[in-house]
């Protein structure tokens, strides 16, 4: 089944831009404007009624919740809250009448995803899952939903069905968007976007070999930081989970301007930080973040859109991911955490296919 892979994780990486695609096809209007699912169960006046959306997951999917809170209430506009499964079914928390319950889970069999997810029905949301697995409890037991089709990820470290997820959020958003205040020609220009996907993964995934080699320089650190604002910070949680489950490397992930409020204490020689860097309105910003690191001697690997102008020499290694429209930036920004993660674990002799401590699919509390 591997073919020419080494791990379920390398052929997972390798083949997003087929699972982003397939996770797209038919799902795009004939005029090219939005996005269109079969199986919501609610019509358009329905969604139009609803005035909050309540994500519900746990992990990799919890990160994938997070984007999509910045992405629904950018590009639609309604109010986003994200909460962990496992805190949400034991909370009680007091629930507009009109929020819409969305669980997001790669499996559809995590068992605290699907508790919330009971808890939820129970108090009379209506209830939707993203989900990879045909005919999953989650998928069962939810009033409406959006099944993937990134196709059956092996790799413990989920890595296709994460991105898949973001681009069905963000196909969401666009949906939410264009029954709302998204016009005509935004819609046009975000299928534009969604559809070069495929392509522009491919692109990056060429990128293996140098993110690789600067990979290998970094394996023996024992700590690392993933930094990251706006659409980055999720893809900077994420990049530190990925890290931690695989190689075992202490890691965590900041909203790069958190820094200053604890975790620049920790920056030294042997701490480095991966930046998250996009072009754009916050792109200074995040350039001030990177000199504060660098003035405290810590390493920086950079993974930049092409449109950000670095200064030449401030950070230690630079991967560039193709220029894009904001809506994609976290799935391009996330094949080159992936093959980071993927590369120091090989490095240092780990079984990234089967981590440590660690099952697929986490059925008991
Ligand atoms: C991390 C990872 C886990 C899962 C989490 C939820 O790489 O795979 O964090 O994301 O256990 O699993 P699902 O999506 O199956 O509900």
């Amino acid at each position: 089944e591997l073919g020419s892979y080494s791990h379920f994780m390398e052929k997972e990486i390798f083949e997003q831009p087929n699972s982003l695609m397939n996770g797209m096809r038919g799902r795009f209007s004939d005029d090219g404007s939005t996005a269109v699912f079969g199986g919501l169960n609610l019509t358009p006046q329905e969604l139009r009624q609803i005035d909050r959306i309540l994500f519900l997951a746990c992990g990799t999917a919890w990160h994938s919740c997070l984007v999509a809170e910045y992405l629904i209430e950018r590009f639609a506009r309604i109010p986003v809250e994200v909460e962990y499964a496992s805190e949400f079914r034991y909370r009680n928390s007091p629930l507009d009448k009109n929020t819409l319950v969305i669980a997001i889970s790669q499996s559809g069999e995590t068992i605290d995803t699907l508790g919330a997810l009971r808890e939820a029905k129970r108090k009379g949301y209506r209830t939707l899952a993203i989900n990879n697995s045909v005919g999953s409890t989650i998928a069962r037991e939810s009033d409406g939903g959006i099944y993937q089709h990134a196709g059956p990820e092996i790799g413990v470290a989920s890595t296709k069905a994460f991105t898949s997820q973001i681009m069905i959020c963000a196909m969401l958003a666009l949906y939410l968007g264009r029954l709302r205040d998204l016009s005509y020609g935004d819609g046009v220009d975000i299928v534009k976007a969604l559809k070069q996907v495929p392509e522009q993964v491919h692109a990056i995934l060429k990128q293996n070999e140098k993110i690789e080699a600067i990979a290998k320089k970094y394996a023996r650190y024992e700590d690392c930081l993933f930094l990251g604002r706006q659409l980055m910070f999720p893809i900077a949680l994420e990049g530190a989970l990925k890290l931690k489950e695989i190689s075992y490397i202490h890691a965590e992930g900041y909203p790069a301007a958190e820094m200053k409020h604890g975790p620049i204490a920790l920056i030294c020689e042997e701490c480095p930080s991966v930046f998250l860097a996009t072009s754009g309105e916050i792109f200074q910003k995040s350039l001030a973040n990177v000199q504060e690191v660098k003035a405290r001697k810590g390493k920086v690997i950079c993974i930049a859109t092409a449109g950000c102008d670095l200064p030449e020499g401030l950070v230690d290694d630079i991967v560039i991911v193709p220029e894009c429209h904001e809506i994609v930036q976290p799935i391009l920004m996330s094949i080159p955490i992936q093959l980071f993660s993927y590369h120091v674990a090989l490095a240092r002799g780990c079984d990234v296919d089967k981590p440590r401590n660690l099952a697929k699919s986490v059925t008991v509390e």
